[in-house]
């Protein structure tokens, strides 16, 4: 799905395309767009944020493309009780101009598939992008760096699906992906948004623990694939190289510049264990912050429930057990709120499925 945001502002719409591009892509144009060569790829939808009496708007307003007799879907933000003959035999919505762009997206696309299922639809794009972000990560650190701005690229689409399908949502598409180390990157990813949102982190804060999430086992891509993708245990050798990743992880974000010490930290001790048993640097108790306490959590919970073709996944409740049976190694406070995060990001998921069915049943 297509949407244009029409604007005389361009540059002010940042939150506006963030909204639309939850649930659709979106092209910004401008006094200075060539809406002609635009609509060679006509739009789904328009949002238009212009002073619509006014000749310039008039004009822009009548290079809008045509559905035919049927027209575009179009809303139109105003900031006085101005309206405009320019846009009369269009559907005229109008809505304030500072409405918030979440409603402004869902009732433009209310008007176009009315059908639509906008949670499915926000979590399976973010699931892409975030998908997309992995793959270059990875390809990045094979060869030492990763860059900032594409690990930040990824954050949002993983709270944002978390925020709008809940958490075993996200969870039942990631159990879908066939690479092993994708899926637990993405699993650890999401839980670890869930986390945060259910403990009512700051934003900030939601979004430095996602980006470590992301990251956290970055050292990896340096790993032999035949060790990393081996269908089965480790042989002692094996893991001895296996068990470098933290510090080969830890030395590419250093060498990249630019990762603030929280995330320096997660990834290099997420291994580490309270009573000192863990690896690489056999940290103890009053050397692992919480947030490092909070991601080995949410990591060891990732790599009990994913799905191989050659181990059945651990269910939540034997995953919790696992984690209770870990005693002094793992925070134990934060196992038990860590299990109550889990279930209330499920609770969520059916609420918004269930939400959605009684959207079709009355529908239909
Ligand atoms: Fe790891
Ligand atoms: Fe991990």
């Amino acid at each position: 799905m297509i949407i244009w945001l029409v604007t005389e502002r361009p540059a002010s719409h940042e939150f506006l395309k963030r909204a639309v591009e939850l649930y659709a892509d979106c092209r910004v144009l401008g006094p200075t767009s060539d809406f002609a060569k635009a609509a060679r790829t006509p739009p789904h939808g328009f949002i238009v944020d212009q002073v619509l009496n006014t000749p310039r708007t008039r004009g822009m307003i009548s290079c809008l493309p045509v559905n035919g007799a049927k027209p575009i879907p179009a809303i139109y933000l105003t900031r006085t009780f101005e309206t405009s003959d320019a846009v009369a035999g269009a559907r005229r919505i109008y809505y304030p101009a500072e409405t918030c762009p979440t409603i402004l997206i869902k009732a433009l696309i209310a008007q176009i598939r009315p059908d639509a299922n906008l949670p499915d639809i926000a979590l399976r794009r973010s699931f892409a992008v975030s998908d997309q972000v992995l793959a270059t990560m990875w390809d990045q650190a094979s060869v030492g760096r990763l860059d900032r701005e594409l690990i930040d690229s990824g954050i949002d689409p993983v709270l944002d699906a978390i925020r709008e399908g809940g958490l075993s949502s996200w969870l039942d598409l990631v159990w879908q992906h066939d690479d092993a180390t994708y899926q637990h990157c993405l699993l650890v990813s999401g839980l670890t948004a869930n986390f945060a949102r259910q403990l009512h982190f700051s934003e900030a804060d939601a979004k430095r623990l996602t980006r470590a999430a992301l990251v956290h086992d970055v050292g990896k891509a340096k790993i032999p694939l035949e060790i990393l993708n081996k269908p089965g245990p480790l042989s002692p050798d094996e893991m001895r190289v296996m068990r470098h990743h933290p510090e080969i992880g830890h030395d590419i974000l250093v060498k990249s510049g630019s990762y603030e010490p929280l995330v320096l930290a997660i990834t290099r001790h997420h291994h580490e264990m309270l009573d000192g048993s863990g690896y690489p640097d056999g940290l103890s108790s009053c050397s692992i912050a919480d947030p490092i306490r909070l991601l080995t959590v949410c990591d060891i919970y990732a790599a009990l429930i994913e799905r191989r073709s050659y181990k059945a996944p651990t269910s939540h409740v034997d995953a919790i057990e696992t984690l209770r049976r870990m005693g002094t190694k793992i925070e134990a406070r934060f196992v038990d709120a860590f299990a109550q995060a889990v279930d209330a990001g499920n609770q969520e998921s059916s609420r918004i499925s269930g939400e959605i069915s009684g959207m079709e049943g009355g529908n239909s």
